[in-house]
């Protein structure tokens, strides 16, 4: 299991007998909120969990323990290993000897299912109880007032607030995964709810063409520092995360239109997940990345099963999306032009702000707030008020996203000056 960190008080005799103690701690997330333990007497947190006991593995131990502490039942298949945390200091029964505890973490989940709690003597005296809290980092301040008040046990009061800081990120970073499989595995089943899936037709998997892209802009994946990007942007920019940001304002503009007249769903999602996969090639040949996408997306359609007419059908936009001037032409096909739509609502707004933010700092090491005010008057602000949206569709999002710049800025400015 990965090593977290050690907490090591440095208070023991070295050549003192060692008192090993593993125990095993879970991290259970329900709902967007999480399981903890709150003791009442010195109002800190810890993670529900306790000692491994003889013959029991570290997930028997973590079962028992969080039934006993919670009454809930962890269930066994969503048991995942997060990482271990070593804890060493004096033993408070045994002076010569040092007391080693291996905390083991482990990700799970809970059933419905609830039982009476059975606490511990010491439990109860320090009057634990299960809550669900929303932030886990909320949860530090806590264990850092009851270490400065030098109450409960320090080792372990510690040991669990750095925990919640670590806990949070991976599930912030776990919960954002999910939601973003969900996002997709919609996308497929949106498809089989009746939009136009032509009879007899297979879903597309729109998750292998997602991967097959991820996967394809691998070595291109981050412009700027180190990247092979044209584009030489002052931060990390991934063409993935741009395609999947894309794939949703697709999406969304499609669900806001009303008449769907010459608009092919399934054509449009995949021209969107392919639209910049030509990158890959672009950034080494320096050539065209839309017409370096066609040839791609052909091999993967044509011999996933897809029919000759259609695949070129959907290459055509992926070769057409840059040519953002044919918007205005009145003939432009409705799925080109929705790609094109997408493709420009992404990078704007409140993005927009963050990585020109992004852009600023990378420029100038010590760029400071009139920087970023600077920099937004002269081109966020312009840029997002120029606005290249044809639909009405387009134009609300657009619209949406341009208020909240101009407020932003606006309030910026009043912030900075006196
Ligand atoms: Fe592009
Ligand atoms: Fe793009």
């Amino acid at each position: 299991m990965k090593e977290l960190f050690t907490i090591d008080t440095h208070d023991y005799n070295s050549d003192g007998h060692v008192h090993v103690r593993p125990s095993a701690r879970a991290i259970i997330e329900k709902d967007g909120r999480f399981l903890v333990m709150h003791s009442r007497k010195y109002d800190y947190y810890k993670f529900p969990g306790g000692g491994i006991e003889a013959g029991e593995t570290p997930e028997q131990a973590l079962i028992r323990e969080v039934r006993e502490e919670s009454g809930y039942f962890v269930k066994p298949e969503t048991i995942e290993e997060f990482g271990r945390v070593l804890r060493r200091n004096r033993d408070a029964k045994d002076p010569d000897a040092i007391f080693e505890q291996h905390n083991y973490y482990y990700f799970c989940e809970i059933g419905e299912e609830r039982v009476p709690i059975t606490q511990e003597d010491y439990e109860i005296e320090e009057g634990f109880e299960p809550l669900w809290v929303e932030c886990l980092f909320a949860l530090t301040r806590f264990n850092r007032d009851a270490l400065r008040r030098k109450v409960g046990d320090p080792a372990l009061i510690e040991r669990e607030m750095r925990m919640f800081d670590l806990a949070d990120e991976a599930m912030r970073k776990r919960l954002f995964a999910r939601d973003e499989a969900g996002a997709i595995r919609a996308l497929g089943k949106i498809s089989q709810d009746g939009s136009p899936t032509e009879a007899g037709q297979a879903v597309p998997d729109y998750a292998d063409m997602l991967s097959f892209v991820k996967e394809t802009l691998e070595p291109v994946q981050t412009e700027g520092e180190g990247g092979i990007g044209a584009h030489k942007l002052e931060f990390g920019y991934s063409r993935f995360e741009h395609t999947k940001r894309v794939l949703g304002w697709s999406h969304r503009l499609y669900e806001r239109t009303p008449d769907k007249t010459g608009l092919r769903y399934e054509d449009l999602m995949i021209a969107t997940i392919f639209h910049d996969v030509g990158r890959a090639v672009s950034a080494v040949s320096g050539g065209d990345h839309a017409a370096e996408g066609v040839p791609i997306t052909r091999k993967y359609l044509l011999s996933h099963g897809y029919p000759e007419d259609r695949t070129e059908y959907i290459c055509g936009l992926v070769a057409d999306h840059s040519c953002k001037w044919r918007m205005n032409d009145p003939d432009i096909d409705r799925n080109l032009l929705m790609l094109m739509e997408a493709d420009l609502l992404d990078d704007m707004g409140v993005l927009g702000l963050v990585m020109d933010s992004m852009i600023v700092r990378g420029r100038k090491e010590d760029a400071t707030f009139f920087d970023c005010y600077n920099h937004y008057c002269r081109y966020t602000l312009p840029m997002q008020k120029e606005s290249p949206m044809v639909t009405p569709e387009g134009r609300f999002f657009w619209d949406e996203k341009t208020e909240i710049v101009e407020r932003f800025v606006e309030l910026l400015h009043r912030d900075i000056t006196i």
